[in-house]
């Protein structure tokens, strides 16, 4: 960085919106916007793509990706493939990591140049009249104007005091992927989408990890018999999880690594420590005083459901305001706003009906009510449940841990209707719930559903069997 802006020309500093926030929220609404012909200025202080792309979903799932070839190799055997010796070069992982990144990051760059959107190097912030401060990292400033402004100033990892992170033995997200080796011990703390993703990685790769969750379960949100099955795999690969505990400090100790306490006067000695306990918003600076933006006391940028802020024709998205903190429901924000500032009335998001995808080892996948929250808003409810054991790819695979489970309306005559809930763990289910997200958010009956064919032999038929299973006549199951 250094320079603010790259644009040819900065004569003309007003746009039709200004994007503060160059993250999956930030630079979909670019994308989005500029492809409907809006001039659009993209304000970034560090690098296009944000969390996801630099410190978030895209090195975490590049890691599990190593993970998974780790365990092929380590079963190539079971397949009479003899794979010897068997060893990770660390240097190497990383170095593959960081092409795919860049890669991406170069791609996302070049979209959005071609699309003519104009990007600004520094540290914006909206004051009054949606005139927007550019701060460089050599002090140099601009000032943009925009019809409209749209904040997507993203999150941070959560800290826990006590445990400040160091980069080498005390690590969030941000440090993680820069680890200079694999740690013989590590201990998670906090189960959910980032701790199971960090956990099973370390796990597949040789790590003897150990998750501290303060609640009494990991993956909070999931379904209970998914959980279920997320606990046996964790066992299996050697994690153990003690859930209900609370960490209170740990000692350093000479030599490297640490001992941390928890619970009742507990003590696990450990040569790592990720801390992944949620992600508080960023907004700090981001507005300066005299507008009508408001921020929460947690930090959040305050919008009403479609993204709008108390200012006019100002918009907040992504991991800055209280939804879902997932990419692809900032990429969902990003392009709402666009809709709305085109005065095309788009409809709010659903946020009960999201797509949740967790890349741990078996994966996690699901859409709608789970069994729990359907019966808690006071659904009478039938529910399918298939195992991924019994699916010919599956077995092929060698992926057998797993399952689909339906939750649907329940009829008069005793089978399911509107399907209200999927979920499902195993394998590549990240890649197979879109029927299941589909099904969801189109209000679709069972019988509909059992209409439609799936490919066999493959491992989305679970969902088309478990759906067959609730019309009162079934296949395999
Ligand atoms: P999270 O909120 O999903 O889970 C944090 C966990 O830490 C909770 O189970 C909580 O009970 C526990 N916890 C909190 N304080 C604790 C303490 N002091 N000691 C022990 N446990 C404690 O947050 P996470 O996993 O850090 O992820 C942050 C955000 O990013 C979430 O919204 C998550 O959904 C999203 N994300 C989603 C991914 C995905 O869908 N694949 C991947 C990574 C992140």
């Amino acid at each position: 960085m250094g320079h603010v802006s790259d644009a040819t020309s900065t004569d003309d500093q007003h746009f039709d919106l200004v994007v503060i926030g160059g993250g999956p929220g930030g630079y979909a609404a670019a994308l989005y916007g500029a492809s409907a012909g809006l001039n659009i200025a993209l304000v970034e202080k560090d690098k296009i793509g944000g969390t996801c792309l630099h410190r978030g979903c895209i090195p975490a799932k590049e890691l599990l990706e190593t993970a998974a070839i780790v365990r092929t190799v380590k079963h190539a055997g079971d397949f009479g493939v003899i794979v010897e010796p068997k060893s990770v070069d660390w240097g190497i992982t990383m170095a593959r990591k960081q092409a795919v990144i860049d890669k991406l990051a170069g791609g996302v760059t070049t979209l959005l140049k071609n699309r003519k959107v104009t990007l600004f190097s520094g540290n914006g912030s909206l004051g009054p009249d949606r005139v927007v401060t550019i701060v460089g990292d050599d002090g140099e400033t601009a000032t943009v104007t925009g019809d409209a402004v749209l904040l997507a100033s993203g999150s941070l990892p959560r800290i826990i005091p006590g445990f400040e992170p160091d980069g080498t033995t005390v690590v969030t997200s941000d440090e993680f992927f820069h680890l200079t080796q694999i740690p013989r011990r590590a201990v998670v703390i906090g189960g959910g989408a980032i701790g199971c993703e960090f956990a099973s990685t370390l796990a597949d790769l040789g790590s003897s990890v150990t998750i501290l969750e303060a609640l009494p379960k990991i993956l909070p949100g999931c379904d209970d018999d998914v959980t279920r099955v997320v606990l046996q795999s964790f066992k299996k690969k050697g994690i153990e999880i003690r859930a209900g505990v609370a960490v209170t400090g740990h000692t350093p100790m000479d030599g490297g690594g640490t001992t941390v306490a928890f619970g009742d006067g507990e003590t696990l000695e450990t040569d790592l420590v990720v801390v992944s306990v949620g992600r508080v918003p960023f907004s700090e600076g981001v507005v300066s005083d005299g507008t009508g933006v408001t921020i929460s006391e947690r930090g959040h940028i305050e919008v009403d459901e479609l993204c709008r802020t108390g200012e006019p024709s100002v918009w907040a998205v992504g991991d800055a305001i209280a939804t879902p903190q997932l990419a692809h429901i900032a990429f969902a924000e990003g392009m709402l706003i666009i809709k709305d500032l085109l005065g095309e009335s788009p409809a709010a998001i659903d946020y009960s009906r999201v797509p949740w995808a967790i890349y741990c080892h078996p994966e996690v996948a699901f859409a709608g009510h789970s069994e729990a929250s359907a019966k808690e808003a006071g659904f009478e409810v039938v529910v399918s449940k298939h195992r991924f054991a019994g699916n010919s790819r599956a077995q092929i695979l060698g992926e057998t841990d797993g399952l689909v489970k339906i939750i649907a309306e329940k009829r008069a005559d005793g089978n399911g209707g509107r399907v209200l809930g999927v979920h499902m763990v195993g394998p590549w289910v990240t890649e197979q719930l879109s029927g299941g997200y589909l099904a969801v958010n189109w209000e679709a009956t069972v019988d509909e559903i059992a209409e439609y064919i799936q490919p066999h032999p493959s491992l989305s038929e679970l969902f088309g069997e478990s759906v067959i299973a609730m019309t009162g006549r079934s296949l395999h199951g």
